[in-house]
């Protein structure tokens, strides 16, 4: 059933990996599933918004309901993004981005011929500071995955990026995070009065915090 939380507001999510080619028949990728952002996608949806989702190549069916714009590079997430981005009072950035891409895409299959090989990278546009550094930015959420220190890493990422929320978890921890059904997170934003806030969402499936989220994100201070 449909509830009306976020009835009128549209919301804009990114999921997914990003491959970032290397030449033809060849990319640089990681191993995120796309799960959360997707389950995010289809709560949004349940809680009234109209969803666009911004997806990295995955294996998962597209949520009822949900408009879906598949890319490949992480310049082609900023390019989906920045387009539906005025539309939409809700930003939550759940790829994962490849932090660098290519410097030089080879136009041909590359051959082997020596015993090593270099390939130099540059550095990726950060979609979600990019967005959330507009004049007129829609609340900004992000996700941490990290294998040590969350919490700091979290808080300092919410900083510099001019976040609302984010979303935290740890990647060591096996079962949960990645490509798994379930997750546990720790939520950090600031209330009204500029003092960091912190909630524990305990292990369970995807969807269910996915929920969690969405209703946290409807209390923010705006
Ligand atoms: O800095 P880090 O990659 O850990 O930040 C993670 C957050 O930033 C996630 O919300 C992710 O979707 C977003 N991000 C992004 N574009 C990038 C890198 C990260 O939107 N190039």
């Amino acid at each position: 059933p449909r509830e009306n939380l976020f009835q009128g507001q549209h919301i804009l999510i990114t999921a997914g990996p990003t491959r970032e080619a290397i030449d033809p028949v060849r990319y640089l990728s990681n191993h995120s599933s796309g799960k959360m952002g997707y389950a995010l996608a289809e709560q949004a949806q349940r809680l009234g918004a109209k969803v666009t989702l911004v997806s990295g190549p995955t294996q998962l069916p597209v949520p009822t309901g949900v408009d879906c714009v598949q890319v490949e590079s992480a310049e082609q997430m900023l390019n989906a993004v920045q387009q539906a981005v005025s539309a939409s009072s809700v930003f939550i950035a759940c790829a994962a981005v490849a932090d660098y891409r290519l410097a030089n895409v080879a136009e041909q299959k590359m051959k082997k011929s020596q015993a090593t090989m270099q390939l130099q990278l540059v550095r990726n546009p950060d979609i979600l500071a990019t967005i959330a550094a507009r004049p007129d930015a829609p609340l900004c959420i992000g996700f941490a995955a990290e294998t040590q220190d969350v919490a700091h890493y979290a808080q300092d990422k919410l900083t510099r990026k001019k976040l609302a929320m984010i979303a935290a978890n740890d990647v060591s921890d096996q079962g949960i995070g990645f490509n798994s059904d379930e997750n546990a997170m720790q939520l950090f934003w600031h209330d009204a009065a500029g003092q960091l806030q912190q909630r524990d969402l305990p292990r369970a499936s995807k969807g269910h915090i996915a929920a969690q989220i969405l209703r946290q994100i409807k209390e923010l201070p705006s």
